[in-house]
């Protein structure tokens, strides 16, 4: 379980990123964080493994205040927090079996990753997980190789291989087209469904947040504007959240395209 309390960032710029977020998400839960530009979405994420450091305000996983750890600590932990980013970070050199394994850095040491002497074990199981995201054939390709729906099967299948507890994703959809966005989504919360990971998915599209989490945050300003089932999100709550626009039209859009996703699943 985490449990973000009364989270605060100000960045040195006077920039007030987060203002007292309290947030609580049991054990494998998933759940999208929605709100417009600037409201303070990947700065909430980041706050959670501290790639940013909070100003105040504490993270605690599973009991531990992470907000507190000296950088061996932070180590330790970080390893239990898989990210997923909208722009890959893959390494465009390796191939996709060791853009995989370089999830395993935080296990195995530098120089053993540096020299790619990965365990037996890891190696069976990033083919696992290649497997399960749809790669097994692509596992010597390239990254530069690989589509970008593919380079970020490869992200995911990197963050599992950490064997976290918790992931912390970032617009994984932003750089892709609708059909193979809603096919990675469906595939992230597939994915913690089956392993019981809870995850904080950032997502600029709300038709699609709406689509496959059951619980959703909306931010503003910093601040938590909505928590709550994503049936909800009424015009009036996304107003709130990220001011005026025909929403209506929306909802709308969202319900045909569940209807055409049931008969193609039929
Ligand atoms: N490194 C930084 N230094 C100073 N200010 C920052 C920094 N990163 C973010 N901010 C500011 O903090 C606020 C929140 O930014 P953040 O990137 O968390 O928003 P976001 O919700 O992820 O936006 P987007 O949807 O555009 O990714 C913004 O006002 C932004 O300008
Ligand atoms: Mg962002």
């Amino acid at each position: 379980m985490l449990e973000l309390k009364k989270l605060t960032k100000t960045y040195a710029t006077g920039d007030q990123a987060l203002k007292a977020v309290e947030v609580e998400i049991p054990a494998g839960q998933v759940l999208a964080l929605i709100g417009p530009s600037g409201a303070g979405k990947s700065t909430l994420i980041r706050c959670i493994n501290r790639l940013v450091e909070p100003t105040s305000g504490s993270v605690i996983l599973n009991g531990e205040n992470i907000t507190k750890l000296s950088s061996s600590g932070l180590r330790r932990a970080r390893r239990t927090m898989g990210m997923i980013f909208q722009e890959y970070a893959l390494v465009e050199r390796l191939t996709v079996m060791e853009n995989v394994l370089s999830g395993r850095l935080g296990y195995v040491g530098f120089w053993r990753a540096f020299l790619r002497k990965y365990p037996q074990s890891d190696i069976d199981e990033a083919y696992r997980l290649l497997d399960r995201v749809g790669l097994l054939a692509m596992a010597d390709k390239r990254a530069d190789e690989l589509s970008g729906g593919q380079r970020q099967r490869v992200g995911i299948a990197r963050a599992l291989i950490q064997d976290p507890k918790l992931l912390l994703v970032d617009e994984p959809t932003a750089s892709l087209d609708p059909k193979t966005s809603r096919q990675i989504m469906r595939l992230i919360c597939e994915l913690c469904a089956e392993r019981g990971l809870a995850a904080i998915i950032n997502i600029h599209d709300v038709a699609l947040a709406q689509m496959f989490v059951q619980r959703v945050i909306g931010l503003q300003l910093g601040a938590v504007q909505f928590d709550g089932p994503p049936d909800g999100l009424t015009p009036e709550v996304l107003t709130a959240i990220y001011g005026e626009e025909d929403w209506q039209a929306t909802i709308e859009e969202v319900d045909e395209d569940d209807l055409e996703n049931e008969s193609a699943a039929a």
